[in-house]
């Protein structure tokens, strides 16, 4: 059995998709149910951040969640595949009618990335305070909490609905397939045989 950590919402949906195509079988959870057993495997359904836990201690052998994530928290895993799914963008946001000035003495991101924002701003050179948020991070710049926020765009709808606009992209992303080091060696022939099957999936 291979045990697979899938981030709740539009990749797991996605993923479970690919799943259905290549094997024939239902993989749908009930309403507010974490764990599905369908075939061969048992799905974990958990928080997008969470992912990177559950492989790398080996509570899951595989799992499926965005570059953005890997990046923030560089995770030692085997990256297996780019699932072409959930892609997004890590970007800076402002106010509509705002800059982000580098002459300040210092600029205040919010994000609940505060690895990838540290790393961006360190090639410009300028003082940075993080403050880090853990979800609605299109506020901190309306209510003075911040100057800039580092977040993930995707279809740009909540920046735009709370009046911000893209300054700078970051990083693109999308979901990838990982899997946890020690299930690659033991698991090596039921991992590989997913990973093919899903590779000839996603390339039709
Ligand atoms: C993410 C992200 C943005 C939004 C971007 O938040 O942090 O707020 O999605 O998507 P869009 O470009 O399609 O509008 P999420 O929905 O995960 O909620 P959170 O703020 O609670 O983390």
């Amino acid at each position: 059995m291979i045990k697979v950590a899938l981030p709740k919402g539009r990749i797991a949906d996605d993923t479970l998709e690919i799943f259905r195509k290549i094997f024939g079988l239902t993989f749908i959870f009930e309403d507010r149910k974490l764990i599905l057993d369908e075939g061969d495997f048992r799905f974990f359904l958990v928080r997008n951040q969470d992912i990177p836990t559950y492989v790398t201690e080996g509570a899951a052998d595989i799992g499926v969640v965005g570059l953005d994530v890997l990046e923030e928290h560089k995770v030692d895993v085997v990256r297996l595949l780019d699932m072409r799914v959930g892609n997004c963008k890590v970007c800076v946001g402002v106010r509509q009618d705002d800059t982000i000035d580098y002459t300040r003495p210092e600029i205040k991101i919010a994000t609940k990335m505060p690895n990838i924002a540290r790393n961006y701003f360190a090639q410009k050179a300028i003082a940075l305070k993080i403050i880090k948020l853990y979800g609605s991070i299109e506020l901190a710049p309306l209510v003075g909490l911040a100057d800039a926020i580092v977040d993930v765009v995707e279809t740009g709808t909540t920046m735009k609905q709370n009046g911000l606009k893209v300054a700078e992209t970051i990083m693109q992303s999308s979901a990838h397939l990982i899997a946890n080091k020690n299930s690659f060696i033991i698991k090596k022939d039921e991992i590989l045989s997913l990973y093919h099957k899903i590779k000839a999936e996603i390339s039709k």
